[in-house]
């Protein structure tokens, strides 16, 4: 038996990455899953390289419309939603003296805003299946000790766990059985990663200079991020809300 039979997960940013990681593992362990990803052709591979149990939606995460679609069509395909795993995100240098007003925008609108509207939407998508659900939320270590030139990511990524931990209460004080939780990834092997180090003149040492900011001196892998969505978005984790989990090697220790 997978440990989650039966629940319906929508993952956000799963054409590529931790969010293909994830939706991978749920499906995995049961679930049925909708990979939701901007990029529609990625996206669609996903989709249909895991196979029977998964559809493809496109979404926007920065547009309300976007997502009630995203939503309705899951609840189409699969008859509801009880988990929400939100992973679509971008990362790029955002020094506060030279700061380009634009690049601070999009990471709040898909890093931040995208998180929020995701939650608005599921919500109550997620009471009307009366079944226990989970909405789990990609944060960062860098929402809690930041690189000093992230500061449009590290803002984003502080407001996601804001968010986790008063919606979380929001759904416990309304006495609905919808659980809301962060991870806190450290520097994880993934293209978002790979696009830092190729613009670093050596990449080895890049990817060790990664590796030695975490007392395990080493990056982690998309799958052990995806294990501990797995655990939040499990009934395993029933007693589990407004929690910021670091799957991060030791960094914010
Ligand atoms: N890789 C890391 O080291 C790391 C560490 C901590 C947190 N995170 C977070 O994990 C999440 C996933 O990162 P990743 O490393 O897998 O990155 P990635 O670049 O491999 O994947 C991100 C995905 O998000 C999608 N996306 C971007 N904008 C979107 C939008 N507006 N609507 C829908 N989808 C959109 C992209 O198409 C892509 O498929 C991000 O939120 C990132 O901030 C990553």
């Amino acid at each position: 038996m997978g440990r989650v039979d039966g629940k319906v997960a929508l993952v956000t940013g799963a054409a590529s990455g931790l969010g293909e990681a994830i939706a991978r593992k749920l499906h995995s362990e049961g679930a049925k899953v909708v990979v939701a990803d901007i990029d529609a052709d990625r996206g669609r591979q996903v989709a249909d390289d895991i196979g029977e149990g998964a559809a493809f939606v496109t979404l926007d995460v920065s547009s309300d419309d976007s997502w009630a679609e995203a939503i309705s069509a899951t609840q189409d395909v699969f008859g509801e939603l009880t988990v929400l795993v939100t992973s679509a995100g971008i990362s790029m240098p955002t020094p506060i003296d030279d700061m380009d007003l634009d690049l601070w925008q999009k990471h709040i609108d898909i890093n931040l805003k995208g998180s929020m509207l995701g939650c608005k939407n599921a919500l109550p998508a997620m009471k009307a299946s009366g079944k226990p659900s989970s909405i789990v939320f990609i944060s960062s270590t860098q929402a809690s000790s930041p690189m000093s030139n992230h500061v449009a990511y590290a803002a984003s990524k502080a407001g996601v766990l804001g968010m986790a931990k008063a919606i979380g209460k929001y759904c416990a004080e309304q006495g609905d059985p919808i659980r809301v939780n962060a991870i806190q990834p450290g520097a994880i092997h993934t293209p978002m990663l790979e696009s830092y180090l190729a613009a670093m003149p050596d990449r080895e040492e890049a990817l060790a200079f990664f590796g030695s900011a975490h007392p395990m001196n080493r990056v982690g892998q998309p799958d052990e991020v995806a294990k501990a969505v797995l655990f939040l978005a499990s009934d395993d984790s029933s007693f589990t809300t407004g929690a910021a989990v670091p799957v991060d090697g030791g960094l914010l220790a």
